[in-house]
């Protein structure tokens, strides 16, 4: 293409998105017509009013500001939970509070890195954590999973904020096939 012809291209494109942008607006979001599973969680149908678009606002009104949910406790009883799916990082079950994780220490490793897992007793972080992007295992935490709160959380006494239909991959197993949809 001669740069000319490239000019062309280019100016019919952005007008082309424009325009394309201007039809396109978004109609006004309608609130549910039938409570959706996640606004029956959140929501007490009672609160919930024509104004209320997001379980998250927990039914206030758009002009009120909601009052902010106490904080959460972090559950500090080393009970594990339920993995949903295979490759999910595992959550926490102990708090973290003043762990420190930056370019000079990190805490978690202290206690989950294979050569003090078992004096501490906690689990060893697994293959992954020293593998590059490329699979090949070093010898040092990669740097991909350095900074461990990115992956694993704690784990807080806090309701979900919306529902969720997730099924894990055991239950969808265990349902008949002519219960599925
Ligand atoms: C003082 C040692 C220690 C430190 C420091 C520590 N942990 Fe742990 N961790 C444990 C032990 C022990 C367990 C096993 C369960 C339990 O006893 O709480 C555990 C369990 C876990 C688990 C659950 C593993 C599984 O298979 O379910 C995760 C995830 C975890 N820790 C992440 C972290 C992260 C992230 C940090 C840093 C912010 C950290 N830990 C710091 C000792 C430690
Ligand atoms: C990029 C996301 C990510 C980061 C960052 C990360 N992890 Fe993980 N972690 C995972 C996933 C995914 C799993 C479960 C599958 C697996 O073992 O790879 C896991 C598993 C674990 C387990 C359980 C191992 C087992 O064999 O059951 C422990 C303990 C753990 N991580 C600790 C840590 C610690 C400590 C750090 C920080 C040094 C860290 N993780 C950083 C994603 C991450």
């Amino acid at each position: 293409m001669k740069p000319v012809q490239l000019l062309n291209f280019a100016a019919v494109l952005v007008f082309g998105l424009l325009v394309g942008h201007q039809c396109s607006k978004p109609e006004p979001r309608k609130p549910a017509a039938t409570p959706t599973a996640a606004a029956s969680v959140a929501v007490p149908k009672t609160t919930q009013t024509s104004q209320s678009i997001d379980a998250l606002r927990r039914g206030a009104d758009l002009g009120t500001e909601p009052e902010a949910l106490p904080l959460a406790r972090v559950e500090n009883t080393d009970i594990k939970r339920d993995r949903a799916y295979p490759m999910q990082p595992p959550t926490i079950p102990h708090a973290i509070d003043g762990y420190q994780v930056d370019q000079n220490a990190n805490r978690c490793m202290l206690c989950h890195g294979q050569a003090n897992s078992a004096q501490f007793q906690a689990p060893p972080v697994s293959v992954t954590h020293y593998m590059d992007r490329d699979s090949q295992v070093l010898a040092e935490v990669s740097p991909r999973r350095y900074f461990c709160v990115q992956c694993h959380v704690v784990q807080t006494d806090a309701k979900p904020l919306v529902a969720n239909r997730f099924t894990g991959v055991d239950d969808l197993l265990a349902t008949p096939t002519t219960a599925k949809e």
